[in-house]
């Protein structure tokens, strides 16, 4: 019916628009898959080793077995489990629809996140917007977004991994109510807390991850698009692969 071509030529549109860097996509890339640990399933053996047991703190203070959309929010909003509640404004949940098939993970919350309380608002926030805009989708429809930790790391460094793994039943509570049907994880601490292992974003992109049925694409985080625009056109492409990981 001639869809296919017509959302591509649209998406592009949008995508050079928006993404000035971003050149012609290459064909979406083909799946080789990381075997990692719990919960994730590859579809082959990776070629090159990639994959190693990521360090993992003390059993999680953290418990959200259970809880539904409202009272999760409130026990993120409420977490003292680690010091990054510390020096935080405010924790910062999650955005978006609660029956998105689109679920966006980024690193962490940053400074205008931390005031404004909703995640990728600032900058990279406006990167992101835009990227779902090249695929058709956009903030709030079809689409959630949350961060591998809820609270702002000072000065935006790098959340460490204790903190990930303390967070991480926040986030893993948000997948099991959304049931997504594909979850994008932007950088490097997003894929490794879903993917359960080290991740090179390199060699992770363009491979389909099966975690307990949800299909994980990996790219790189907007923040790092804004430093290196040169990789907007990979990060098009992981998203058209995304779309078509869809299952
Ligand atoms: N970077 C992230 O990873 N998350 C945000 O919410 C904002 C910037």
């Amino acid at each position: 019916m001639g869809l296919a071509p017509l959302w591509r030529l649209r998406a592009q549109d949008a995508m050079d628009t928006v993404l000035t860097e971003a050149t012609q996509p290459a064909v979406p890339v083909g799946g080789e898959v990381v075997q990692s640990p719990p919960q994730v399933r590859a579809e082959r053996a990776p070629s090159r080793g990639d994959a190693q047991v990521l360090p993992v703190s003390a059993a999680p203070a953290v418990m959200a077995d259970g809880m539904d959309w409202d009272t999760l929010e409130a026990a993120i909003r409420g977490c003292q489990a680690c010091a990054l509640h510390e020096k935080r404004r405010q924790a910062v949940p999650g955005v978006g629809d609660r029956q998105a098939d689109w679920l966006f993970v980024g690193e962490g919350p940053g400074a205008e996140e931390d005031q404004r309380g909703e995640p990728f608002v600032g900058p990279a926030g406006k990167l992101l917007d835009a990227m779902l805009a090249a695929i058709g989708l956009a903030r709030g429809r079809d689409v959630y977004i949350a961060n591998a930790v809820k609270c702002r790391p000072p000065g935006n460094r790098t959340p460490e991994a204790g903190e990930i793994s303390t967070c991480h039943p926040f986030l893993e509570r948000q997948i099991e109510l959304l049931q997504p049907r594909i979850i994008v994880a932007l950088g490097r601490p997003a894929a490794q807390t879903l993917l359960g292992g080290e991740v090179k974003i390199g060699a992770a992109r363009g491979r389909r991850f099966d975690r307990n049925g949800v299909p994980v694409v990996v790219t790189y985080h907007p923040a790092y698009l804004l430093r290196n625009p040169q990789d907007k056109a990979k990060a098009w492409e992981d998203l058209c692969f995304a779309r078509d990981s869809i299952v």
